[in-house]
C-alpha cells in the first residue's frame, strides 16, 4: 500500500471512530510516513504504568512529567525488560531489529489494553512519545490540571522516520536577546514538532555569552549603540547575555529533548559587540573608532583584521571557551556579509594577502576561514557557515548554510560537502506573512533541482530562521509556519498535501492555544 492510501484510509477509519465518540480524529504535524487507524482506543488512568529499560528511562520520565499536570496522575515509572503481557501500560522499548528506522525513527502501537514504542533509538522513542502526544486531546497542553477530559487516544499503527536528519530553527539573542526562560519554552515546543537543532546566533551587535576570559565582552555598555533606523525596523532591542551556567543548562535541557545546540560566533563580519569591546582586533584604519557618535549598526559592522594574528587568538580562545560549553559536533563560525572595502584597505589585511600568495580580499575570507576551521578540526569539531564562505573556495571540511540562491548549495553538495537549506525568500521567518506565506513555507523543497545522483544525501535538510526581532514577536512570525517547516523536514515528499496540512493545523490551533503560544491566524486556515 502507498502512503498516499494509508493515510486516505486511516482518514476514512477516523471519521468512523469520531462517529462513535471514541477518539478525535489524528491530527499529527508532522504526518507520519506510514498510519494505520484501527478499531477502539486506549484509556490513561491513574493506574497506568510507563515500563522501561535503563536505555529508556530518560524518555519514561520526560512522558511522565509531561502527562502529569495536565491530567493530574502520577504515572508509576516501572523499570523492566519483561514487559511482554502487561496492561494498561505505556512500554517504552529500544530494539535493534528495527534498525531499518535510522537513528530517529520509531513504531507505534496503541491497541485497547497497551500502547507499545519500539524504536532503534532512544531519539525514536522520544519521537514517538511526541506523537502520543499528538494523539491525545488538546487540553495535554495545558499548564494546569484539567477536570472532565477522557485520556483516550485512538488505537492505531504508526511506523514513522524523517526526511532530513536537520530539523532546525535559528534563533538570534546576538541582535535582540531572548531570554533563558524563553528560550527553553521555544526547544519545547521544537521537541512537540520533532524538530532537532536549534542553532543559536548568539554574536553580533550583541555578544550573548559570557567569556571568562574576555569579561569585556559582556560589557553592554560597549555594544553598538540602537539606532532609530533599528528601532523602525525592529521595535524594541533587548540586550543582554548567558552566564556559562545558563548555556550549560539550556544545552543540557535541549539534549534532553534530543534538540542539538549549534552556537553561531560570528566572524569575520557582523562583530560590532566584540569589536566595539576590543577595538583593537578591527582593522587599524577603522574610522569608526574615531568617531563614535556615528557608531551605529550599518557603518559599524566592520570586520576583525584578518592581517592581525591577535585576532586569532582572540577567536581560538573565545572557540576554546565554547567547545566546553557545547557537544555539538558542529560549530557554526558564521561568514556572512563580510563589510565590503574595509581589508582592501587595511595595511595589515593587504600585507597577509600578498604574504599567502592570495589573490583578493574573498581568497583572505578564504584564509580566514581556513584557519579557524584547521583550530577546531584540531580540537574535534567541525565548521559550519554562511553561503559566503564559498567564496575564495570552501574550507575542506566545511558544511554550508545555503540563504543565497540554492546554486551554491548545489555547488558545494556536488563537492561533497553537507548543507543546511535556508534560502531566506522561503525560509526567513522576518519576512511577514505577505511575503512569506505559510503555503510558501509548506512547499518549501529543500532538496534543490541539479544535484548529481551521489549529493542528494549531502542535503541535511533544513532551517527557518528569525532575525532581529523582540520577543514578544516571536510567537506570531514563527507560529505556525514552523508547523509547516517541521512537516517538510519529517514527512515523506509525497505524503505533503497542503490541503490536508490545513485541516489538521486548523485542529493544532487548540494546542497552540493551550501552549500559550500567540500564534498568526493565518487567514488561508483560519477563515472567518
Ligand atoms: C544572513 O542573513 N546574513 C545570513
Ligand atoms: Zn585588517
Amino acid at each position: 500500500m502507498t502512503i498516499r492510501t494509508l493515510v486516505l484510509s486511516a482518514f476514512v477509519v477516523g471519521v468512523s471512530t469520531m462517529a462513535s465518540g471514541a477518539a478525535p480524529k489524528p491530527t499529527v504535524i508532522p504526518q507520519p510516513e506510514k498510519m494505520e487507524l484501527r478499531e477502539g482506543t486506549f484509556t490513561f488512568g491513574p493506574k497506568t504504568t510507563i515500563v522501561v529499560a535503563a536505555d529508556t528511562c530518560r524518555e519514561g520520565e520526560y512522558l511522565a512529567k509531561m502527562l502529569a499536570t495536565p491530567t493530574g496522575f502520577d504515572f508509576d515509572l516501572r523499570e523492566s525488560s519483561q514487559s511482554g503481557g502487561c496492561t494498561d501500560c505505556v512500554i517504552l522499548r529500544i530494539v535493534a531489529d528495527k534498525s531499518h528506522l535510522g537513528p530517529e525513527g520509531y513504531e507505534l502501537t496503541v491497541s485497547k489494553d497497551r500502547v507499545l514504542v519500539e524504536a532503534p533509538t532512544a531519539a525514536g522513542v522520544f519521537y514517538a512519545c511526541q506523537t502520543l502526544r499528538q494523539l491525545l486531546p488538546a487540553a495535554v497542553e495545558s499548564e494546569c490540571p484539567t477536570v472532565g477530559i477522557v485520556w483516550t487516544v485512538p488505537c492505531v499503527w504508526i511506523e514513522d522516520k524523517p526526511r532530513y536528519s536537520w530539523r532546525g530553527l535559528m534563533l538570534d539573542p546576538g541582535h535582540n536577546f531572548l531570554t533563558k526562560e524563553f528560550t527553553k519554552r521555544y526547544i519545547d515546543v521544537m521537541a512537540c514538532y520533532k524538530m532537532n537543532r536549534l542553532h543559536w546566533h548568539l554574536t553580533d551587535m550583541n555578544w550573548a555569552i559570557e567569556i571568562k576570559k574576555y569579561p569585556e565582552l559582556t560589557n553592554i555598555e560597549k555594544w553598538t549603540p540602537i539606532t532609530n533606523r533599528w528601532r523602525r525596523t525592529y521595535g524594541k532591542c533587548n540586550r543582554g547575555f548567558y552566564t556559562q551556567n545558563d548555556v550549560r543548562e539550556i544545552v543540557a535541557y535541549a539534549a534532553k529533548r534530543h534538540v542539538v545546540i549549534i552556537p553561531e560566533i560570528e566572524m569575520p563580519g557582523h562583530s560590532s559587540a566584540a569589536l566595539g569591546c576590543y577595538p583593537e582586533l578591527a582593522c587599524p584604519n577603522w574610522e569608526m573608532k574615531t568617531k563614535p557618535a556615528k557608531r551605529n549598526y550599518w557603518n559599524y559592522r566592520t570586520n576583525y583584521c584578518a592581517g592581525n594574528d591577535k585576532t586569532f587568538e582572540f577567536l581560538e580562545n573565545v572557540l576554546s571557551e565554547v567547545i566546553e560549553l557545547f557537544p555539538s559536533p558542529l560549530l557554526h563560525i558564521g561568514g556572512d556579509e563580510r563589510r565590503g572595502g574595509d581589508w582592501k584597505r587595511c595595511p595589515l589585511c593587504q600585507a597577509r594577502i600578498k604574504a599567502e600568495g592570495l589573490k583578493n580580499e574573498d581568497e583572505l575570507q578564504s584564509y580566514f576561514v581556513k584557519r579557524i576551521e584547521k583550530f577546531l578540526l584540531s580540537r574535534g569539531r567541525r565548521i559550519i557557515g554562511w553561503t559566503e564562505i564559498v567564496e575564495g573556495g570552501l574550507a575542506p571540511g566545511a558544511t554550508l548554510q545555503s540563504w543565497l540562491k540554492p546554486e551554491h548549495a548545489v555547488t558545494a553538495a556536488n563537492q561533497g560537502h553537507d548543507v543546511v537549506m535556508s534560502t531566506h525568500g522561503n525560509c526567513y521567518l522576518n519576512y511577514d506573512g505577505g511575503r512569506l506565506s505559510l503555503e510558501k513555507c509548506y512547499s518549501f523543497e529543500p532538496t534543490p533541482p541539479g544535484l548529481i545522483p551521489e549529493a542528494a544525501k549531502h542535503i541535511l535538510g533544513l532551517e527557518p530562521c528569525l532575525w532581529g526581532f523582540p520577543q514578544h514577536r516571536h510567537d506570531e512570525l514563527v507560529f505556525p509556519r514552523l508547523c509547516a517547516f517541521a512537516e517538510v523536514g519529517w514527512s515523506p515528499k509525497d505524503a505533503r498535501d497542503w490541503n490536508n496540512f490545513k485541516t489538521r493545523l486548523k485542529a493544532h490551533g487548540r494546542r497552540l492555544d493551550e501552549i500559550g503560544i500567540n500564534y498568526r491566524r493565518d487567514p488561508t486556515v483560519w477563515t472567518k
